[in-house]
């Protein structure tokens, strides 16, 4: 194809960054509604999100948000209750002109989850909003309820008829989406009877986060790192989400849940998925989302002894952090004092396709650790022949491409170097990119971005059906497995370390180490 090539001329320029750029960020009017409205997130994460894209004019020219949940509480209560929730959690600190004129938008109702009647109310009220504050028929509805309930919320938005309006109709799931792949299998499928899978936006939180979308920037807007993203050259990926804190206030949640369900299934898998997919043919969301799912489904499914041999599980004692003293996880509030749940755990996966055949991946992720830090780490060979004497192989470190995802946001290159002097002494050094002294600027947090998106109809960062399926068939055989096998005697880290020794010994037997973080 040459310049000339008048195919060329006819096809679209595409943003080179991403597809919901060609259009300008500003959504059309629209009513939230929140199903579950005085919840933990909804305090902490969901306004605190909509009060910084309003401060931050990103937010459409009249809007509603509608709080639907089962306690009694007038408008004027749920505003103040949310005032406080964004002094305490916004990104930006609420300034009273901002905030009054936001906040003359939230709108509360009160109804059980499981009665029509409500939806119906919902219905009407919405319906007149439309009349009288222009906000078109097109509607977000949030789903911010514990999963048991979700299918019932769903059933009640198609026999109320709120599955379709005049304008667009759209629902974001929360995670956790379901808690096996039958329960995923079975919540898609109650979701499909009512919504199309174009209206679906399942949330994982991780992709609306800066550095992670900034993954896709460096694989596919740079050409040194194609060639040498393989298993020809990567020796092994190494993804860590570590936690400093505890279960907070949600024990009860968390003790039915634990560590491989609450980061790995979605969140770990997700971050695996963007640093190993093929490349798209195009930045859209159905050719990204299509990539995704792919390298998901080609994770090898483990059997029960692999699932032994390659899955570490640990559980916090008390120990402190920072100098602070934390109890231990089984006396944690909502917490069962003889609990069973994994806090920790590490696992090994395989991807069984052409470019990462034999590569393995290790994930770990845990509560009460010595640090907060997510990051990927890419370990690439070490070169085929020492040149500096033997004595240097041991302690030649490999090339690590890391890629920082929090709290320091940044990607950087570790490679060898001579340490000036007259001798030939090397040692590792870092080549460091750093958001903050690169762009200076605070960067949106994942529920603005995301939330943004949904307003905007841009699914790419929300997890499609397959997807989740994808991620559950690599996770349920493990939990299954795990039923099997009575759990290790837990507590098994105390509360600052960097997890269970079983951990490090697996790491071990692969003659491998985790990274010193
Ligand atoms: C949530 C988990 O999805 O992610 C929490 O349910 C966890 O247990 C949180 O603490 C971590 O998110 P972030 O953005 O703080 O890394």
């Amino acid at each position: 194809m040459t310049l000339q090539d008048p195919m060329l001329e006819t096809r679209p320029v595409l943003n080179p960054l991403r597809e919901g750029m060609r259009v300008a960020r500003a959504p059309e009017p629209t009513s939230i509604v929140i199903f579950g409205a005085t919840g933990d997130l909804v305090h902490r994460k969901l306004i605190p999100a909509l009060y910084n894209l309003a401060h931050d004019n990103y937010m459409p020219t009249v809007y509603n948000i509608v709080g639907f949940a089962r306690k009694p509480h007038t408008n004027d209560d749920i505003r103040a209750q949310y005032k406080q929730s964004a002094m305490e959690f916004s990104r930006q600190k609420p300034q009273d002109q901002i905030w009054d004129s936001f906040a003359n938008n939230i709108f509360y109702m009160q109804s059980n989850l499981d009665d029509l009647d409500g939806y119906k109310r919902l219905g009407a009220e919405l319906d007149g909003m439309d009349q009288q504050r222009g906000t078109a028929g097109n509607r977000l509805f949030y789903l911010a309820v514990p999963p048991e309930i979700m299918p019932e919320i769903i059933d009640m938005l198609g026999k109320s008829g709120l599955n379709h309006s005049a304008g667009y109709t759209r629902i974001i799931v929360e995670k956790p989406f379901g808690r096996d792949l039958k329960s995923a299998v079975d919540l898609n499928r109650r979701l499909h009877l009512v919504f199309d899978e174009s209206q679906i936006y399942r949330i994982d939180h991780y992709l609306g986060k800066e550095a992670v979308q900034n993954i896709f920037v460096f694989r596919f807007a740079n050409g040194i790192l194609e060639p040498i993203w393989n298993r020809t050259y990567v020796n092994n990926i190494q993804i860590t989400v570590a936690e400093t804190v505890g279960v907070e206030e949600r024990g009860e949640y968390y003790d039915n849940s634990g560590a491989l369900r609450d980061i790995i299934q979605n969140h770990g898998l997700q971050l695996l998925a963007v640093t190993t997919m093929e490349p798209p043919p195009e930045f859209t969301p159905t050719d990204v989302r299509d990539a995704k799912a792919q390298v998901l489904r080609s994770i090898r499914p483990q059997s029960f002894e692999d699932i032994q041999a390659n899955t570490v599980r640990g559980q916090y004692g008390a120990g402190a952090i920072g100098g602070l003293q934390v109890p231990g996880y089984r006396t944690e509030a909502e917490v069962n004092p003889q609990s069973e749940t994994e806090t920790y755990v590490a696992l090994k996966v395989q991807i069984e396709n052409w470019r990462w055949a034999g590569v393995p991946i290790y994930l770990r992720t845990g509560k009460r650790l010595p640090k907060r830090l997510t990051e990927i780490a890419i370990e690439f060979n070490l070169p085929p022949l020492m040149l500096f004497g033997r004595d240097w192989v041991n302690q030649m470190e490999p090339n690590t491409l890391v890629f920082n995802i929090q709290p320091d946001e940044g990607i950087s290159l570790k490679f060898e170097s001579k340490i000036p002097g007259q001798d030939n002494r090397i040692r590792p050094v870092n080549m460091d990119f750093r958001y903050t002294s690169t762009f200076g600027e605070a960067a949106p947090e994942a529920y603005e971005r995301l939330l943004l998106d949904a307003m905007l109809g841009d699914p790419m960062l929300f997890t499609r059906y397959d997807e989740v399926e994808a991620q559950w068939a690599v996770i349920s055989p493990i939990l299954e497995a795990w039923a099997k096998i009575p759990a290790p005697t837990f507590p098994n880290y105390d509360a600052g370390t960097w997890g269970p020794k079983a951990a490090d010994e697996f790491m071990r037997r692969d003659k491998h180490k985790w990274r010193r973080l």
